[in-house]
């Protein structure tokens, strides 16, 4: 299992690109399936998630080629069952699911286990399906879902006792893009990546309409075509390097290929924390400096456009050096808070309970061996190794590998020193 040792007290310096969004990414190559014709997804970030679903689509007879960023699918004839020893490796392989039952009418999926940060069950993906009119049965860890008649338009609410489901208003969507009539999704998820898959479906030929917004109308078609697409920058990438600038430079960095509209709170929250943030005109670049006279501030996280859940252990390690009293709640996944556990180690004071963390801001942190709990926990303790003193040295690296694109090689490009052992 890999290790990175962060060097402390780093003063970061120039500018990276951001890469391509991971979880715009992994449901819009699944989408592919919908089609025998061939596909190009471009700006597919190099991270182990979407190189476990290439594998997947593999087995399921997608055919899927990577080179770098740009992925070629042809998934002439697939089969409806993906395998366990793949799909227990992720729990987005779940979005599999719609296209499989869209395009065969039936698909085989094992049921995701538990989650580190917390219990992320898919009844919501199930209802969805089953509105449409599929048949849901569980055989020894597997999800079958049959549809031998074919799937029918169906009114859906899909509003969880969390608020909306992403992969879920995914799978869905996915699902009823080739069904008879009329799909209405209620309580939709409305985040960028949702709405670049929907329009990633539209240049396939579905009829999709209102994404981006709570309602999604869905007027199934006949068929659906190759295409060729970009997929949006990755949104929660862009926001970590943000805190990185912030909490690690005295001169600022610069974030290249961002989209400005995607990173509106994080933008909003770190002004009001007293940082500056400067756009430039297209809002694809960002500049970010720490300001000087920081301030803690409040965090409720809360579905797009609100304070993503994803963003939420990261800014957690930056107002944990933050003067003052901040206070954080997370209501989309309220045992999120691994990081809180290894951030003390490295002298933060952090009071968490509920759903809730309590930090009081403090002069330093010291450099420890800490563990990586989940992708976004390990990203806050790079963000706190880099301003730390002495050495970090972050254990179980393969979690952040999920998600961040040669964040080792983008840190040294930035002017940190970090070194992965490979063990
Ligand atoms: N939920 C249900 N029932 C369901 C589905 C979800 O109760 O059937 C609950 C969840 O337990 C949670 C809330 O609804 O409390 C929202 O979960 P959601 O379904 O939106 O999560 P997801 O679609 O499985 C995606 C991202 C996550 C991100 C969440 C929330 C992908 C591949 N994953 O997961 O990203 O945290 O949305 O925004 O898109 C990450 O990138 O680090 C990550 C975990």
């Amino acid at each position: 299992m890999d290790k990175l040792i962060v060097q402390g007290d780093a003063d970061l310096k120039g500018s990276i690109n951001i890469s391509g969004s991971k979880n715009s990414s992994l449901p819009i190559l699944a989408a592919t399936l919908l089609t025998e014709e061939p596909c190009i997804v471009r700006n597919v970030p190099d991270v182990s998630d979407t190189n476990y679903l290439i594998q997947i689509m593999n087995a399921l007879g997608g055919h899927v080629e990577r080179s770098s960023g740009t992925v070629r699918t042809e998934a002439k004839g697939i089969q409806h069952e993906a395998p366990y020893d793949l799909v227990r490796k992720m729990r987005a392989s779940i979005c599999v699911m719609g296209p499989l039952l869209g395009r065969l009418g039936r698909a085989k999926v094992s049921l995701p286990g538990g989650c580190v940060i917390g219990d992320r069950p898919i009844d919501l993906h199930l209802k969805g399906f089953e509105a449409l009119g599929a048949e849901i049965t569980m055989d020894g860890g597997d999800i079958n879902v049959e549809a031998p008649n074919g799937l029918t338009g169906a009114h859906i609410n899909l509003r969880g006792k969390h608020g909306p489901t992403v992969l879920g208003t995914d799978n869905v969507m996915m699902a009823a893009v080739l069904a008879k009539g009329t799909t209405v999704i209620e309580s939709a998820a409305c985040e960028p990546e949702v709405y670049d898959l929907a329009e990633f479906l539209n240049l396939m030929g579905a009829k999709i309409s209102g994404h981006g917004t709570r309602t999604i109308t869905i007027e199934g078609v006949e068929k659906l075509h190759g295409v060729d697409h970009r997929v949006i920058p990755d949104r929660i990438e862009a926001a970590t390097f943000m805190v990185a600038g912030i909490m690690a430079s005295k001169e600022g960095i610069t974030l290249k290929r961002v989209c400005r509209e995607h990173l509106k709170v994080a933008e909003d929250m770190l002004v009001s924390a007293g940082h500056c943030v400067e756009f430039n005109e297209e809002g694809t670049q960002v500049f970010v400096k720490k300001g000087d006279a920081p301030k803690g501030c409040e965090i409720i996280t809360s579905p797009y456009p609100g304070f993503p859940t994803d963003m939420q252990a990261q800014f957690t390690a930056m107002l944990a050096l933050t003067p003052g009293i901040s206070i954080i709640e997370d209501t989309i996944f309220p045992q999120r808070f691994m990081q809180c556990s290894e951030l003390k180690r490295m002298g933060a004071n952090i009071e968490v309970d509920g759903g809730r963390a309590v930090v009081h801001g403090v002069e330093k942190l010291s450099g420890a061996p800490v563990m990586a709990s989940d992708l976004r926990a390990s990203a806050a303790l790079v963000l706190a190794g880099l301003t730390a003193s002495g050495e970090t040295e972050i254990s179980r690296l393969y979690h952040i590998d999920r998600g961040y694109e040669n964040i080792d090689e983008k840190l040294e490009q930035l002017g940190a020193v970090v070194k992965r052992v490979i063990e």
